[in-house]
This record gives C-alpha cells, sequence and structure tokens, in this order.
C-alpha cells in the first residue's frame, strides 16, 4: 500500500470515529469496517485471487479502499452500492483522491435491485454490510450470483449477533455452502459456496 492511501486510510478512520461518536442520525453515520477488518478482507481476496467482487454498502468508501488496494495487485475490479447520495458523493471524493479509481465502479441505487438485476455465477466475493433486515430476503440472488467456489463475507457477525441470527442460520443449512464465524472487527461471518 502506498503512503497516499495509507494516509487517506487513517484520515478516514480519524473522521468515522469522530463523526459516529457525536452524530446520532443513523443516515450520517460512517459505520465503517474496522482496520483489521480491512487488512482480513485485503488477504482474503489476495489468497481467492478474487477478480470480481460486489460490495453491498458503500458508505463514504473506506471498506471499498482496502478491497480496491487488494484488487489493484491483481488486476480486480470491484463493484459497490449505495443508496444514499450523501454517502455516495462522499465516496466518490474519496475515490477520486485514492489512486484507485480504475479498480471501482460505483452503482447508486438499492442492492435488491441490483442483486436481481446481476447475471449468475458474475462475483467471486460478495462484501454484505448493509441493511441487515434485507439479508435473507436477499438470499436467493445472493447465492445465485455468488460463483461456485465463491465467498460470501458478512461485516456485523458479532456485533449484531441477534439480528445476524436468522440469516447465518438460513446459510448454515444450506448443503451448497461451508461457513466459518471470525472472531475479528465486528465479527466476520464467511460463506463458500460448493465447487
Ligand atoms: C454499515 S454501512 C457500510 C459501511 C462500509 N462498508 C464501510 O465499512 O466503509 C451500510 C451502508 O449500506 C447502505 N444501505 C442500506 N440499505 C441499502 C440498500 N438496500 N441498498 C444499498 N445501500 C444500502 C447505507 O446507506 C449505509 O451507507
Amino acid at each position: 500500500m502506498n503512503s497516499t492511501l495509507k494516509n487517506l486510510l487513517e484520515e478516514l478512520e480519524a473522521f468515522g470515529h469522530t463523526n459516529d461518536d457525536s452524530v446520532k442520525d443513523r443516515p450520517r453515520r460512517m459505520l465503517n469496517i474496522t482496520h483489521d477488518t480491512g487488512e482480513f478482507l485485503s488477504v482474503l481476496i489476495r489468497i481467492m485471487g478474487a477478480k470480481r467482487v460486489l460490495e453491498i454498502g458503500t458508505s463514504n468508501g473506506y471498506s471499498t479502499l482496502w478491497l480496491a488496494d487488494a484488487l489493484r495487485t491483481i488486476d480486480g475490479t470491484v463493484k459497490t452500492v449505495e443508496m444514499s447520495k450523501f454517502k455516495i458523493e462522499m465516496a466518490t471524493k474519496n475515490f477520486a483522491s485514492s489512486g484507485l479509481l480504475e479498480y471501482i465502479t460505483q452503482i447508486e441505487g438499492d442492492a435488491g435491485s441490483v442483486l436481481s438485476d446481476a447475471a449468475d455465477a458474475s462475483f467471486d466475493m460478495i462484501f454484505l454490510d448493509s441493511e441487515r433486515s434485507e439479508y435473507v430476503g436477499w438470499w436467493p440472488d445472493l447465492k445465485r450470483v455468488l460463483r461456485n467456489g465463491g465467498l460470501l463475507v458478512v461485516d456485523n457477525a458479532t456485533s449484531h449477533a441477534e439480528e445476524m441470527t436468522p440469516f447465518i442460520k438460513l446459510i448454515q443449512a444450506d448443503a451448497d455452502f461451508v461457513t466459518s464465524l471470525v472472531p475479528l472487527g465486528n465479527g466476520e461471518f464467511l460463506a463458500t459456496k460448493e465447487k
């Protein structure tokens, strides 16, 4: 990682903490992943060689930058979906100053529609960090758009364990998936689709 990106990530971490500590209105909070989750996602992409990544929940682009920096090393790309115009604008500015623009496609809209419009097996990895109450409803499309051998990573598996239980149970009951709960950051639930 170059020093420009390192400095930008540090700035965003500081901003995220200050903002989220003082702002009560949820749509105005950044709700970023932790630094160690960023490192973890970066390692996963590199070891998998996951070139086609979908991120659901861009916010101001903090997690996207971790994904994109890993994708830069393997010539992959990330499509990142966000419905809040306010956050899309923040992310656009952050991507412009990151040097990683060519690895990122921003999609403005509802993730449910983006998922239903996506082709079968079109992603190697999906990072899900959005509205948890929607996950169970999105599951058929999440499963369909992930290629065999692909990986779904879901944030907040331990920080919001109760809310996540129905979704996690649904995936654990699916014979096409092998799962693991990684107690890092806010808890990362991993589900890989059988080949
Ligand atoms: C936890 S934040 C994402 C944080 C980001 N991944 C990061 O670590 O920097 C969740 C985001 O999902 C967005 N969101 C919620 N429901 C959505 C939906 N149905 N479609 C697209 N974006 C959605 C919210 O506006 C919010 O910015």
